[in-house]
C-alpha cells in the first residue's frame, strides 16, 4: 500500500475523543502490520466556526479534496444553535459531501451476537442481523432548489425541493447493486412512488438499471413507510436497501437502533474513482456528537474505530485487516466490556472511552 493520506476531522462533542482511540488504531497498523498512514488533522463544524467563523474553511475543503481518505468525528451541539444556518456545523459536513460529490452512503446495520439484548426488539429479531443501507448523499430533499424561508402576503413560507436526475439515480443503484453482489445478491429499493413524482423516476430508473446490468441480483420495491415497518417487523428479510437522500436519513436512524446500540455503527461516504483508483471517501460514525456527555470518557469509540475498518476494507483495499479490526471489537464486546451506551439490566461496571480503546487495541496484539 503506497503513501496511503488520511485527513482526520474530529469535529465536536464525543468527536475528539472518540478520534483519540482510532489514532491508537491507525498507529497500531503502522507499526505492527505495516500500514502506514500520513495522517493530518484539522477543524470541522463548531470547532471549525469557533476557530475561524466558518464550519468549514476553504483550506479545509481543499485537502480533504486530496487525500484518499476523510475520517470525521461528529458534528454539532447546543452551543451553535443560535447561529445562522449558513454557518451551522452541520454544513462543514454537507459541504464535505456535496464537494467531494459522495454519493453513496452505505450504512450498515449489524448486531454484535453480545448485544442482541440491548435491542428494543426481541433477540430472535435481530440477533444476527447484518443489512446494509446505501443512502443517497449528494441529492434530493437536502440540496434540491429552490429552497428558503420567504414570506408570502402576511406569512412566512418554508421551501425545501425534493429533486433527482436519471444519472444520479442510476449511480447509487449501481453502488447498491455491487454491494448486493458482494452479499446475498438481494436489493430492495425504497421511495414514495405513490405520492411523488421523484419516487416515480427512482423506481423506474431502479428498474432500467437492473434490467439492462443486474439482473442476476433479485431486486424488490418497497413505499418508504411500508419500508420503515417492515424494517422494525422482521428486519432480516432485507439483505441491501437503496433509497434517497431524506428516506435514508431517517431509515437508517431506524435500522441502527434495531442492533441495540447507536454508538457501535460506521458509515462510509463513497463518490467516483480518483485518478489513483481509489473512490472518494469520507468515513464517520453513525452517532452525532453526543454534547451531554462530551469531555466525560464515557463515549463510545467502537462506531469511530469501526468506521476506520471500512476505510481499510473500501480504500484502502486492506479487507482481511478490517475483518482483523471487526473481530477485535468483537471480541472485547464478547468478554464483556462495555461503555456507558451499553449498560443494560446486567449491571456490569462500564469502561471508559479510553479503556476500551486500549482493549481494542490489545486484542489486536492478540491476533498476530
Ligand atoms: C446524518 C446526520 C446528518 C444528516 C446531519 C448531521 C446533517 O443526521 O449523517 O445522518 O442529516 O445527513
Ligand atoms: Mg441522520
Amino acid at each position: 500500500m503506497s503513501n496511503a493520506s488520511l485527513l482526520i476531522l474530529p469535529g465536536d462533542g464525543i468527536g475528539p475523543e472518540v478520534m483519540t482511540e482510532v489514532r491508537k488504531v491507525i498507529e497500531w497498523f503502522g507499526a505492527k502490520r505495516g500500514l502506514s498512514f500520513d495522517v493530518s488533522e484539522d477543524l470541522v463544524g463548531g470547532a471549525a466556526y469557533d476557530a475561524h467563523g466558518t464550519p468549514l474553511t476553504d483550506e479545509t475543503m481543499a485537502k480533504a479534496q486530496e487525500v484518499d481518505a476523510v475520517l470525521l468525528g461528529a458534528v454539532g451541539g447546543p452551543k451553535y444553535d443560535v447561529l445562522d444556518f449558513s454557518v451551522k456545523p452541520e454544513r462543514g459536513l454537507l459541504r464535505l459531501r456535496k464537494e467531494m460529490d459522495l454519493y453513496a452512503n452505505l450504512r450498515p446495520a449489524q448486531c454484535f451476537d453480545a448485544l442482541a439484548d440491548f435491542s428494543s426488539l426481541k433477540a430472535d429479531v435481530v440477533g444476527g442481523l447484518d443489512i446494509m443501507i446505501v443512502r443517497e448523499l449528494t441529492s434530493g430533499v437536502y440540496f434540491g432548489e429552490p429552497r428558503g424561508i420567504h414570506t408570502e402576503g402576511n406569512e412566512r413560507v418554508g421551501i425545501n425541493t425534493q429533486r433527482y436526475t436519471e444519472s444520479e439515480i442510476a449511480r447509487v443503484a449501481r453502488s447498491a447493486f455491487e454491494l448486493a453482489r458482494k452479499r446475498d445478491n438481494k436489493l430492495c429499493s425504497m421511495e414514495k412512488a405513490n405520492v411523488m413524482e421523484s419516487g416515480v423516476l427512482w423506481r423506474d430508473v431502479v428498474s432500467e438499471v437492473h434490467a439492462a446490468e443486474y439482473s442476476d441480483v433479485e431486486l424488490s420495491h418497497m413505499y418508504a413507510d411500508a419500508g420503515a415497518m417492515q424494517l422494525t417487523r422482521w428486519p432480516k428479510q432485507f439483505d441491501v436497501i437503496v433509497t434517497d437522500n431524506l428516506f435514508g436519513d431517517l431509515l437508517s436512524d431506524l435500522a441502527a437502533m434495531l442492533t441495540g446500540s447507536l454508538g457501535m455503527l460506521p458509515s462510509a461516504s463513497l463518490g467516483a474513482p480518483m485518478a489513483n483508483g481509489r473512490p472518494k471517501a469520507l468515513y464517520e460514525p453513525v452517532h452525532g456528537s453526543a454534547p451531554d456527555i462530551a469531555g466525560q470518557g464515557k463515549a463510545n469509540p467502537i462506531a469511530c474505530i469501526l468506521s476506520f475498518a471500512m476505510a481499510l476494507r473500501y480504500s484502502f483495499d486492506q479487507g482481511d485487516e478490517a475483518a482483523r479490526l471487526e473481530t477485535a471489537v468483537n471480541a472485547v464486546l464478547a468478554d464483556g466490556l462495555r461503555t456507558a451506551d451499553l449498560l443494560g439490566q446486567d449491571g456490569v461496571a462500564p469502561v471508559s472511552t479510553a479503556e476500551m480503546g486500549d482493549a481494542i487495541v490489545a486484542k489486536l496484539d492478540a491476533s498476530l
